[in-house]
């Protein structure tokens, strides 16, 4: 097998080519059953649309196409296996949590994570200390841990049993982890990578390193995020001396479907074949296009791009504008969908572009959009005044383990009453995106003054169904 096949890909079109009485499930029968109206939209898809049939392998117990797919990525990703994910990084990291972690092992967790970290930790019942990460001042987002929060988080915690990481974040800032990946190592402690936002790493330079490539243990990737991949396609990819692979995937097997979705499947396929068939030509045409976009976005005068910074690696691929002027970043992602332009998010500073894999197709067209867009009404050009970010300096445990706070009923309180209360959901003000507090820390005083501020000063929170009302979810519990 090169990387230029594509065996499952190439497996269903054999399928299809054949004519068949279909008995079997789905019940579309290859799209020949289904609503008219909507027949032509689906028609193509759904002859693909096929179940573990003779020559189209088993997900669970690979052995033919899927199993040569899965280790064509594995080659392309220079790992020791790579198993696909029919329902995206979120059941990557499940399975990567459970599979590698046991009940009530210490594991030291990056504080801005995504939930299915949380749900992970929650679902394994080990006991987290959460540690704060760095924030981009520019951005005002959280970005990575630094090497020496890890190294003074070991020490307080000699007995860590896994260390779970985010990176890049959402902007695509990336940090360097092959310090903390080594002093880990070192300590025999396994490393767990949610690397959601770098499909497109393990193509190397000019993107950012994969931290597989780093020598992290297992790392998740939504390749749908950044690849050519169906939505929920997702790469887990193991590399380690560290953990048992069949503990992880015994989870895989539990926690994914027993008919998993082979569109999504034969897409992480020619996903890899994307990336692995991209020449260094192309990249480089896909990189001067992208400075290109940069530049002609910083003509426009009610904006600015985030420029690149020292503390981190900017991923080529996300390209973030900051407002210069008296629109939000809510209120310039509005605008721009006017002109039928769609971004990835947007928060009080900044709106997210995720470019193509590819060149951006009528780029200059798009520009001149965002152009009309930003400049008609009285923009006032003013400059840019980071926000206070909300730090965290100390570790953070929970007061319980995820067993016993589970016994606990939930109640609605009052902020000003919440105090010695255990928090029963987690309050995420943007910016910086980092959990202010999650669900099973203690509520301190310092919270509550804080959490008053941040409602009144207008800060986007998110979770917290009552929080606006100054009031919070909590255990029905309060210590001595
Ligand atoms: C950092 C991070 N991890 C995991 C996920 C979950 O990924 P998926 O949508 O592939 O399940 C996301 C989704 O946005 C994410 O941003």
């Amino acid at each position: 097998m090169k990387q230029g096949d594509a065996p499952l890909y190439q497996a269903l079109q054999n399928w299809k080519k054949k004519s068949v009485h279909s008995f079997h499930v789905p019940g579309h029968k290859n799209g020949t059953v289904f609503p008219t109206f909507a027949q032509k939209e689906f028609q193509r898809l759904l002859q693909i649309d096929a179940t573990e049939l003779t020559g189209l392998d088993d997900l669970h117990d690979p052995a033919d196409a899927i199993y040569k797919a899965q280790q064509l990525a594995s080659d392309y990703y220079k790992v020791q296996a790579t198993y696909f994910l029919v329902n995206g990084s979120t059941v990557g990291n499940l399975a990567m949590i459970l599979g590698s972690c046991n009940e009530g092992d210490t594991v030291l967790v990056q504080r801005n994570a995504h939930k299915s970290i949380f749900h992970g930790l929650e679902l394994a019942n080990v006991k987290p200390v959460f540690l704060s990460p760095f924030i981009d001042k520019e951005a005002q987002v959280a970005v990575g841990l630094t090497e020496e929060t890890v190294k003074e988080a070991l020490k307080a915690y000699p007995n860590t049993k896994a260390i779970i990481l985010s990176n890049p974040n959402y902007y695509g800032m990336t940090v360097d982890l092959t310090n903390i990946i080594n002093l880990a190592h070192a300590a025999y402690i396994p490393v767990l990578v949610d690397e959601a936002h770098g499909a497109h790493f393990g193509y190397g330079s000019p993107f950012p390193v994969s931290a597989a490539l780093k020598g992290a243990d297992v790392v998740v990737q939504s390749a749908h995020k950044t690849l050519p991949a169906m939505t929920m396609g997702s790469f887990l990819h193991f590399n380690s001396k560290l953990i048992r692979k069949e503990k992880i995937i015994s989870y895989l097997k539990m926690l994914q479907s027993s008919s998993p979705s082979y569109p999504i499947m034969a897409s992480l396929d020619l996903a890899r074949y994307y990336l692995s068939q991209l020449s260094k030509e192309q990249v480089k045409k896909i990189i001067i296009q992208i400075n290109q976009f940069r530049e002609e976005l910083n003509e426009i005068e009610s904006i600015r791009v985030l420029p690149a910074s020292s503390y981190y690696e900017l991923d080529p691929l996300k390209v973030t504008i900051q407002t210069a002027c008296e629109l939000n970043g809510f209120q310039i992602q509005e605008r721009l969908e006017h002109m039928g332009i769609y971004t990835e998010l947007a928060d009080p500073q900044n709106v997210l572009f995720v470019l193509p894999l590819a060149e951006i197709s009528e780029r200059k067209q798009i520009t001149g959009k965002i152009k009309e867009a930003l400049s008609n009404g009285r923009l006032v050009r003013r400059p840019i005044v980071p926000v206070e970010a909300i730090t965290h300096t100390d570790y953070t445990e929970l007061v319980f383990p995820y067993k016993k706070l589970k016994q606990f009923n939930k109640k609605v309180v009052s902020l000003h009453e919440a105090e010695g209360f255990i928090a029963a959901e987690a309050v995420v003000p943007y910016p910086p995106g980092i959990p202010f507090l999650m669900a099973g820390e203690k509520i301190k005083q310092e919270h509550i003054k804080r959490l008053s501020a941040i409602i009144k000063e207008g800060i986007r929170l998110q979770g917290g169904e009552y929080i606006q009302q100054q009031k919070i979810y909590v255990y029905d519990y309060k210590g001595e």
